[in-house]
């Protein structure tokens, strides 16, 4: 099964990728978190990467083409996979689309996690980051067993650099202009459901679960 997420920023593309992919046994692939794990180890590709994301701005389509296409050619992925923030332009969605087609092969569900902009900028402030393995937590609606340490593997929790109010409402601009074409897109080729991302997170995997089986 191939999913691909769709959501503003801050929508929970994240939370529900990760719970995706641990029930249906597929890895999770995000592009953010790749970047993440790239800036945390000081590579080139991080210090590319940060310097668009630090303003809100899209890492450039054909570095994150790049990276994405690297990264579902791995072992792991011949099941399927979630991508959590890819596609996020139209050119994005169209390289993956004839990557696949090339090898007979299609995504299945584009999955819309909605909520409204008013929503987001609140989300963001209050939410928290395993630098190590991506986990993400909410202080008020998903907190961590013990503060500042991530229930999964124990590393240190972070804000993120681009949560700042500022970044946030930019992050969210580019969204509506670069990536909400993608759900156009995505409807068209007949595989888009739109999940209600304003409910409770377990309420929000169970719509998923329904659309998924
Ligand atoms: P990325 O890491 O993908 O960030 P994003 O799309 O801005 O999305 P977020 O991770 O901020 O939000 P999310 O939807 O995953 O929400 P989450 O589950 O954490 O990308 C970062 C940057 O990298 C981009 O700006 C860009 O520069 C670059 N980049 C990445 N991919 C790229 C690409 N393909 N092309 C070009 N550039 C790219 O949830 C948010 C918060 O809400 C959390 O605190 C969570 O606990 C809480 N929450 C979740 N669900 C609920 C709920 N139902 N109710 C209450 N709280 C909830
Ligand atoms: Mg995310």
């Amino acid at each position: 099964m191939k999913i691909v997420m769709l959501g503003a920023p801050g929508a929970g593309k994240g939370t529900q990728a990760k719970m995706i992919a641990d029930k249906y046994s597929i890895p999770h692939v995000s592009t953010g978190d790749i970047f993440r794990a790239n800036i945390k180890e000081g590579t080139a590709l991080g210090l590319e990467a940060k310097s668009y994301m630090d303003q809100g701005k899209l890492v450039p389509d054909e570095l994150t083409v790049r990276i994405l296409l690297d990264r579902v050619a791995k072992d792991d992925c011949k099941n399927g996979y979630v991508l959590d923030g890819f596609p996020r332009t139209i050119p994005q969605a169209e390289v993956l689309k004839d990557a696949l087609a090339k090898q007979n092969d299609k995504i299945d569900f584009a999955i819309d996690v909605d909520v409204p902009d008013e929503n987001i900028v609140k989300r963001m402030s209050g939410r928290r980051a395993c630098v190590t393995c991506g986990a993400t937590y909410h202080i008020e609606h998903v907190p961590p067993k013990k503060e500042g340490i991530c229930d999964k593997c124990g590393s240190e929790l972070i804000l993120r650099d681009d949560d700042k109010p500022e970044t946030v409402l930019n992050r969210l601009k580019v969204y509506h202009e670069q990536t909400q074409p993608l759900i156009d897109f995505y409807n068209k080729e007949g595989i888009l459901k739109t999940v209600d991302g304003t409910i409770d997170v377990k309420d929000v995997f169970a719509n998923i679960v329904a659309i998924l089986n």
